[in-house]
């Protein structure tokens, strides 16, 4: 009898979906025959790269080569005169998510568990269950974090608690007020994480900037990407800050080359274009007053969205509507695989045209 490689690998592993991204525009393209399909799939930007970042990348091809630079000092000085922030407490990943999935290798194996809300960003559960830790989730107040309820659910077990802020499906944010309390309550041996992957897009006053809490004093690992405002979703660089000795864990635990000298270069440049955060932000903000006027008059409900996507309730399955949208050309994300009832998708602002393309489509849907 043949034994299975799977036999021996841990339940919890066996019992992962795969990570379900949204569909490709050529394959949409190739399947209906047709060009011009438009991806408002996975939260990207439609203005692509600052033009200094594609200097950067041109110039850094001719040296792949060579290994990169295993530390990335340049990107991480970078960062360090960026934020007003020491060079020690900062590491950078292949996206944000190595970083999500070297915290949870750090601070959990059997026993040990981690807290996160109820919808909140699902890589998060995946990375705690590929560490061998035990997912505690709190349901959200309706699409919003509940941090209350997630300091209560804190145990002597407790090792991480996770918020993604702004969220991603919802859109929402936890404001300072929630997050100073519950940072004037969360037990010591608590690392926090905030994951502020649409740090940029937020212009709410009340909106806490993490990096705050680390200069106080607590145990917080702040997480950030060029993968969003920054439009290099495809190099695959992210970065946190951390307070010292858990940062140089991170250096421990993550790969040894774990950015590409490309990503590196063009991340690095990205920093001096503060252009690029302005012009996607009225972007952002154009497309969400457009979403918010068109589409709710069509009977598919809004979440309010501090970020570059929106989630949308429609009065049927999304699915289906995902699917019809399709046949005109227009790709969004159903968030079953996040969780949420097949009513829900996610939306991602596009270009001005995409945007139009979109509601016209829905309206199509009626
Ligand atoms: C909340 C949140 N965190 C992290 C990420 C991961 O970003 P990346 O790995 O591209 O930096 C995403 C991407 O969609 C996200 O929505």
């Amino acid at each position: 009898m043949s034994v299975r490689v799977t036999d021996s690998v841990r339940p919890e592993i066996r019992s992962l979906q795969p990570y379900v991204p949204g569909k490709p525009v050529e394959e949409l393209e190739r399947e209906l025959g047709i060009s011009g399909a438009v991806k408002l799939a996975s939260n990207e930007n439609p203005l692509g790269p600052s033009p200094l970042a594609i200097a950067a990348m041109q110039a850094a091809i001719h040296g792949v080569n060579r290994y990169p630079d295993g530390g990335s000092f340049y990107l991480r000085e970078a960062l360090a005169s960026a934020w007003g922030m020491p060079f020690e407490s900062i590491a950078v990943g292949s996206g944000s998510n190595d970083l999500i999935d070297v915290l949870c290798r750090i601070h959990l194996g059997p026993g040990d568990e981690a807290i996160m809300s109820h919808p909140a960003f699902v890589m998060f559960a995946v990375a705690v269950k590929v560490a061998g830790g035990t997912l505690v989730r709190v349901p959200g107040k309706g699409m919003f974090h509940d941090p209350a309820a997630m300091l209560a659910a804190i145990t002597d077990k407790t090792r991480l608690v996770y918020f993604s802020n702004p969220d991603n499906p919802t859109g929402t944010i936890v404001r300072r007020r929630a997050m100073d309390d519950y940072f004037r309550h969360v037990p010591e041996h608590i690392v926090t994480i905030l994951d502020e992957a649409y740090f940029e897009y937020v212009t709410d006053p009340e909106y806490p900037n993490g990096l705050d809490y680390l200069r106080r004093g607590h145990r917080v690992a702040v997480l950030r990407t060029f993968s969003k405002v920054y439009a290099l979703a495809g190099l695959r660089v992210g970065y946190g800050f951390f307070p010292t000795d858990l940062a140089g864990l991170v250096h421990r635990v993550r790969l040894p080359f774990n950015v590409t000298s490309v990503a590196q270069a063009a991340a690095q440049a990205s920093l001096q274009d503060t252009e690029q955060i302005t012009r996607s932000r009225a972007l952002v903000q154009e497309g969400l007053e457009l979403f918010h006027r068109e589409i709710p008059p069509l009977g598919i409900e809004l979440t309010p969205s501090w970020t570059n996507f929106v989630l949308a309730r429609f009065p049927r399955s999304s699915v289906d509507a995902a699917r019809t949208l399709e046949r005109h050309g227009v790709i969004i994300r159903p968030m079953t695989s996040f969780g949420l009832s097949p009513e829900y998708a996610r939306i991602s602002i596009g270009s001005g045209l995409e945007n139009e393309r979109l509601i016209e489509s829905l309206r199509s849907l009626a």
